[in-house]
């Protein structure tokens, strides 16, 4: 019974939610900007997948090695052009992010407690969670392509 009762809620809440319209903040950004900030996301997931893995297999060392590849030092890679279009709460919210994955290299490291890193991991991606629940990417206007049209006649066969 109360499960029925949760398929259906379930199914509410979802029907619901095509209906909507997204009404998440938007992020009017350049192709380049969208593909820089979508590249460093996939990054993120795949860093975190990795230091899932290390986690079953106890590999606290790779854990480190890991986690500190999500850290600030992946946010310094030419991110300045970014840095002045992005909303502040927004580079704030990636700043704890990255952050939070160099704290939990260094604890890797020093407590070797998979324990206490599952913990940390699952804090730090609430943050990944709130960001999403708040933010998306739409195309400026301007830089759909069109302006550059005869750049599209450029197929060039070369051998
Ligand atoms: C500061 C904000 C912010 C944080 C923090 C954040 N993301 Fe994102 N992420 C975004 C935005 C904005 C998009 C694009 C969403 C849209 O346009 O619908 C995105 C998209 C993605 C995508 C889709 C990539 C693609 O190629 O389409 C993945 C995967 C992703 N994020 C993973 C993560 C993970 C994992 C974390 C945490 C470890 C994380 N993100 C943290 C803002 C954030």
């Amino acid at each position: 019974m109360k499960s029925t009762l949760a398929i259906a809620l379930i199914f509410i809440a979802s029907t619901a939610a095509a209906n909507e319209v997204d009404t998440r903040r938007i992020l009017p950004l350049t192709e380049h900007q969208r593909d820089h900030v979508l590249t460093e996301m996939r990054a993120l997931l795949s860093g975190t997948q990795n230091i899932l893995d290390a986690l079953s297999k106890e590999d606290m060392t790779a854990v480190a090695r890991e986690a500190r590849s999500l850290g600030i030092g992946m946010a310094h890679k030419g991110e300045d052009h970014l840095k002045a279009v992005l909303p502040k709460e927004f580079i704030q919210m990636g700043m704890s992010v990255h952050k939070a994955f160099d704290q939990i290299a260094t604890d890797a490291e020093s407590m070797k407690d998979t324990q206490h890193t599952v913990r940390q991991l699952s804090k730090a991606m609430q943050t990944c969670n709130a960001c999403h629940a708040g933010y998306q990417i739409r195309l400026k206007e301007h830089s759909t392509g069109r302006e550059t049209q005869s750049s599209h006649h450029q197929h060039q066969h070369q051998h």
